[in-house]
């Protein structure tokens, strides 16, 4: 079996879990950026581990993936035992190359079931959810994880973190928000910095990437072995190809300027539209399209008419239309929003 093997992994960026974005449809269109031997590590949206026991993984949207998607590694959550041992069996004949366990969620319902952050309130009981995971797993497992809230915040993250790796972790990703800031402000990359330099496995950054730029900048200054974008990168999927040029792969045109970024959402859009129809059907399709544009459309000069469209359309066929007008004229893409989403 294909496990996750870190010195094989060749590709500095990967996409976060997000829940009703990181799907096989935003995945090969950011995988259709990358040169074909580009090795990284890509997510699933949130699995609720009391659940993917009863389902199957074939047909459910959340767990559709494209046939050589290397490394794959969807995200669980959960705290039970029996639940988190079926899940991982189930995703492992799946295909799945390590498990992600989520202890970033802060909503409400995480919160109440104690799993997602709230596992981050007890880090024995967290270990034990690493613990139980690993020894029911032939695969790695990893944590995402945030900042913590408190004085001595380096001080307990390290440790916290400690407790993890000795419980059986193989990587962390460091999404270093405090879950009151949710999503918004600034992420503290010096705790990533901090985390790389405390602890011996691989250390995985997260937070406030919205450009290739950003995604060399991260490197450089925490020294993260690897950089996952979220919003910015199903906003602009081709930061994939921009990286890859970078890194002087040829990946054929590769666009940078405002203009040709707003020509290239466009395409994205299209595909995008496409490829939901062909993987979700037609409702499930211009519900996650909508959803989309929501998160995306901030980068957009006149984004919001976009997501106006998305309301409109009774049909893919006619988005994909009203998409192809809209762009008929030239839109800008800008660098930076303030990431409110
Ligand atoms: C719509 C949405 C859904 C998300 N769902 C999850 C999730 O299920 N699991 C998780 O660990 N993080 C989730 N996140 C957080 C992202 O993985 C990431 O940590 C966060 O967006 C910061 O990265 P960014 O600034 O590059 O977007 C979600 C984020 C967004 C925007």
């Amino acid at each position: 079996m294909n496990k996750v093997d870190w010195t094989l992994i060749n590709f500095p960026l990967s996409l976060a879990p997000m829940v009703g974005l990181s799907h096989i449809v935003l995945r090969e269109i950011i995988q259709s950026y990358m040169p074909a031997d580009a090795l990284t590590i890509w997510p699933s949206e949130m699995l609720n581990s009391r659940r993917v026991p009863g389902e199957n993984l074939a047909t459910t949207p959340e767990t559709l993936k494209l046939a050589n998607e290397t490394y794959y590694v969807p995200q669980i959550l959960g705290n039970e035992e029996k639940p988190i041992q079926e899940t991982i069996k189930k995703l492992q004949q799946w295909g799945a190359h390590g498990i992600d366990i989520n202890m970033g969620c802060p909503v409400q319902k995480a919160l109440k079931h104690n799993y997602g952050v709230a596992l981050m309130g007890d880090i024995e009981y967290a270990a034990g959810v690493v613990r139980m995971a690993a020894e029911s797993s032939v695969l790695p497992v990893s944590v995402k994880l945030r900042a913590i809230e408190s004085q001595q915040s380096d001080v307990d993250l390290i440790r916290f973190v400690g407790r993890l790796i000795e419980a059986g972790a193989g990587w962390i990703c460091l999404h270093p928000r405090v879950p009151s800031q949710q999503r918004r402000g600034v992420a503290d990359w010096e705790q990533i910095k901090l985390l790389k330099q405390a602890v011996n496995v691989p250390i995985i950054g997260n937070g406030d990437i919205q450009t290739a730029a950003d995604v060399w900048r991260m490197k450089n200054q925490t020294g993260c072995d690897l950089v996952m974008a979220g919003r910015a990168l199903a906003a602009r999927p081709w930061m994939a190809a921009q990286i890859a040029d970078d890194m002087g792969f040829n990946v054929g045109f590769v666009p940078r300027t405002k203009q040709e970024e707003g020509h290239e959402y466009g395409l994205c859009l299209l595909k995008f539209i496409q490829l939901s129809r062909k993987y979700f059907g037609e409702s499930l399709a211009l519900r996650k399209i909508n959803f989309y544009l929501r998160m995306t459309t901030p980068w957009l000069e006149f984004g919001h008419s976009l997501i106006g469209l998305g309301h409109k359309a009774k049909s893919t066929q006619e988005l994909e239309m009203n998409v192809i007008d809209f762009f008929k004229y030239n839109h800008q893409m800008s660098e930076r929003t303030e990431l409110r989403l």
